[in-house]
């Protein structure tokens, strides 16, 4: 017996955490861009991206900081696309990198390398060599080894590295235990006294310059607090770090992190959280009057960017199994993997209207050998029928960035959207792709 369950009349609000679609005339557009009108021209499964919204997310850091020095520095990894990153450029983002490939696209992207912080807890002697010779903002550094490291590397070259420890002040950020960075137990930063005595190491080693002090303790967060409570520390610390003789933290960076509405969250605006951190940085600081002496680096991903993409994907077959439902689409957990990972909640939209107040419970899966290749679970939706387009919400950040060749599935278009314009910002993948750097080594 299939449930059926008189629910909201369709179209309920679900397509709205997206911030550039509308529902008009029975189709979902973004931006002015019908949906259909996409996946004729360039087939499915497909990202789709509002230049619009990316550039309004930005600005709302913009304008919430403007009163103070500031970089706001994208990190790469949410959305690493050539013409994503331009288009933040163009804004004036810099980038949060935390590899080689990732400072690759960053620099392709035009972004100055002035604006360029690089973070993360495994860089290589290549990768940190690369950095020095691109001259990047400023490493993040995460572990006695790696300040070594980037020191002899620095030496070698006869450069100086410009450093900020990476403090982890053990809040916990109340998010998933996979994005949680800034708990004592995870792999990131240096505890409070690791970073003192890190700083007084630097201090003492010529390739080495102090410019700045940073913080990221986890991605998604809803509530402002652990970020203040974790900040609050961070600012003490600069306090007792900058008593040290010599040294001057110009750059205070305060990673990313803010969380955005997949489902009903109602996380704080980036305008929000800006003006909450300046006020307890303020509270915290007494040297702090009218003319701020730092410049406050963040590193916004998701909040930039999640909410202004879709993932849009055509149902292939609808079957079911002991009264189940499940429809079979043509994305997969190759394409969009926060589901399976993580677990996360991703509004579906079916791409056109239709109306009907009757709901089935739906298992949305895609064609992955995996029983974790879904992306939704028992979810209430009108009846949907083979060849029809849904539109998985929410998917602009750790969407394409995150997908991979599974299954060989060849990876799926990418498309920016800016008013009634929309161009192709990446090729789907072919099956000539897929086998590319492979060698045939026996015939
Ligand atoms: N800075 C650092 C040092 C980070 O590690 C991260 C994210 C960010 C900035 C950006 O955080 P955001 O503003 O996007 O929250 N794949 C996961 C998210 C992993 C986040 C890792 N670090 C997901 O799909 O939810």
């Amino acid at each position: 017996m299939i449930e059926e369950v008189n629910g909201m009349p369709y179209p309920n609000e679900s397509y709205k955490s997206c911030m550039a679609c509308s529902m008009k005339e029975g189709r979902l557009f973004i931006e002015d861009v019908p949906i259909d009108k996409i996946a004729d021209a360039y087939g499915t499964p497909f990202y789709v991206y509002s230049s619009r919204a990316i550039s309004e997310c930005f600005n709302a850091y913009k304008e919430a900081l403007k009163d103070i020095p500031h970089i706001i520095s994208f990190a790469v990894k949410a959305n690493s696309n050539l013409s994503v990153l331009s288009l933040l450029r163009r804004v004036g983002s810099g980038a949060d990198i935390v590899s080689g490939g990732e400072l690759f696209r960053a620099l392709k992207a035009g972004i100055k390398p002035s604006k360029i912080v690089y973070s993360g807890v495994g860089k290589t002697a290549s990768e940190i060599e690369y950095a020095l010779k691109e001259n990047i903002l400023m490493f993040n550094v995460e572990s006695f080894g790696e300040l070594k490291e980037i020191a002899r590397i620095a030496k070698e070259m006869g450069k100086v590295a410009s450093i900020a420890m990476r403090v982890n002040p053990d809040v916990d950020p109340k998010t998933h235990p996979y994005i949680s960075t800034g708990l004592s137990e995870n792999k990131f930063g240096l505890s409070i006294e690791d970073a003192i005595e890190a700083y007084k190491m630097a201090l003492s080693d010529d390739a080495l310059k102090i410019v700045g002090i940073s913080c990221h303790i986890g991605s998604q967060l809803t509530d402002i607090s652990p970020f203040i409570e974790a900040f609050k520390r961070l600012f003490i610390l600069i306090k007792r770090i900058e008593a040290i003789k010599g040294i001057r933290i110009r750059y205070i960076d305060l990673g990313g992190g803010l969380g955005v509405r997949y489902k009903d969250e109602e996380p704080p605006t980036a305008f929000e959280y800006v003006s909450k951190i300046k006020e307890a940085l303020r509270a915290n600081n007494s040297s702090i009057t009218s003319a701020f002496p730092y410049t406050l680096i963040f590193e916004p991903g998701r909040s930039i960017c999640a909410n202004a993409g879709l993932l849009v994907t055509r149902a292939l077959y609808v079957k079911e199994n002991k009264g189940k439902r499940f429809l079979v689409v043509d994305a997969a957990m190759n394409d969009l993997a926060r589901p399976s990972l993580y677990k996360a909640y991703h509004e579906i939209v079916p791409v056109a209207y239709r109306d009907s107040s009757i709901r089935y419970k739906y298992d949305i899966v895609g064609p992955i050998c995996e029983t974790g290749d879904f992306f939704a679970r028992a979810r209430l939706m009108r009846e949907v029928h083979p060849d029809e387009l849904l539109a998985i919400m929410s998917a602009g950040a750790y969407g394409f960035s995150m997908s991979s060749n599974y299954n060989s599935r060849p990876r799926c278009a990418e498309i920016m959207v800016n008013g009634d314009d929309f161009k192709l910002i990446r090729k789907q993948e072919t099956y000539e792709d897929l086998i590319k750097g492979e060698f045939l080594i026996y015939d």
